[in-house]
């Protein structure tokens, strides 16, 4: 006997950034954050439960992941097994449409996509609200990831892990786009996970970015309400500043910056010294991300060429929501 679920997770990139847990057994973080939702960048992940195997198995891009790996996946995988009184394991195979590891949120869309998977496998047939909550357990960002469009991630209170979820807070169809500047897609030296517990536990920072965070996310919000792209903006970019600002603080410091990263924050700068609103944001990677108005994405990517190659820009318009995809989808 086997049950199968398949479902596809567009990463996103927060304008208001993640960067801390209250409490690191059920990823509650310590603020509340926003993101935007990309239509470019996706995992889709098929989980089988299948009576015949003898332990999960993970197979990511076609390659048979390590047993430490997998363990992430069967511990994840847990969390649906108790709900529904499940023993069965899973084979779970996952394709990446974006870079692993990068700064790029592969993690975001891959606990999205999972967590979907399983749920549709399970036939435990939970809302989005609820299927965020799972996802947050694999990886806080993933969260968000199972709304389109501009998505919250309330914190919630306490150690309550049922009161904090993903809350789609605008469709993001008012002319809204991204443009990454891949500076490189290596795997990172310091996950996000290490990165912020570290920031946590030892920046000086730390208190003064929740404050900060917390101040940003209403303003963020206000604009977006009142679809004020400069003030959306302006308020993302001094954000994400703030972000890396707190990791230099932390012992040992953390940066994720390299050379090629200040060149582009330089050249988006100049380019709307040029008079196109564009703004910056970077989350534990080298890469930066261009927040623009779509109909400015041509213009940009061209003024962009100047200093990039072709293969480092990648434009994206606003993603949807998880989706769940059929077998045909998959062997397509
Ligand atoms: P990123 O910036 O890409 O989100 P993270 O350090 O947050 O980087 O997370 C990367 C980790 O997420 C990987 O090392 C792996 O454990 C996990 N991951 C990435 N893609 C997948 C996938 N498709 N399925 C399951 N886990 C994944
Ligand atoms: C800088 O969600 O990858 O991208 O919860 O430990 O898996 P874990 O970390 P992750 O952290 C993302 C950090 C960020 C900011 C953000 O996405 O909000
Ligand atoms: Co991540």
């Amino acid at each position: 006997m086997s049950k199968v679920g398949i479902t596809r997770a567009h990463t996103n990139i927060a304008l208001i950034k993640y960067w801390g847990k209250r409490n690191n057994e059920l990823f509650l973080p310590m603020n509340s954050s926003l993101s935007l939702t990309l239509d470019a960048f996706y995992t889709e992940t098929k989980v089988t439960l299948d009576d015949s195997l003898d332990r999960d198995y993970f197979i990511l891009d076609n390659q048979e992941q390590s047993l430490e790996e997998t363990q992430k996946i069967t511990k994840f995988l847990n969390l649906f097994r108790k709900e529904t009184q499940l023993t069965t394991y899973a084979r779970v195979e996952s394709h990446n449409h974006v870079p692993t590891a990068a700064g790029l949120a592969s993690s975001a869309s891959a606990f999205a996509a999972l967590a979907g998977a399983m749920n549709q496998a399970t036939g435990l047939n939970l809302s989005h609200q609820e299927l965020s909550t799972y996802a947050r357990r694999g990886s806080g960002s993933a969260t968000r990831s199972i709304f389109g469009g501009f998505v919250e991630w309330t914190m919630g209170y306490g150690d309550d892990s049922a009161s904090s979820y993903a809350i789609p807070v605008d469709p993001a169809d008012w002319n809204i786009g991204m443009l990454v500047i891949a500076v490189n897609k290596q795997k990172k030296k310091v996950s996000s996970r290490i990165g912020m517990k570290r920031t946590v536990e030892t920046s000086p920072f730390y208190p003064a970015w929740v404050e900060s965070a917390k101040t940003d996310l209403v303003d963020l919000k206000q604009a977006i309400h009142a679809r004020d792209f400069i003030r959306l903006g302006e308020i993302t970019e001094s954000n994400g500043m703030k972000m890396h600002g707190t990791m230099l603080g932390a012992v040992p410091p953390i940066s994720y910056w390299e050379p090629d990263s200040v060149k582009a924050i330089q050249k988006v700068k100049d380019i709307r010294d040029m008079g196109i609103p564009c703004y910056v944001t970077m989350d534990a990677g080298p890469n930066v991300k261009v927040l623009c108005r779509q109909s400015d994405m041509a213009t940009i990517h061209k003024l962009l060429l100047n200093d990039f190659k072709a293969d480092q820009l990648i434009s994206s318009t606003v993603g949807s929501g998880i989706t769940n995809l059929t077998e045909a989808d998959w062997l397509r």
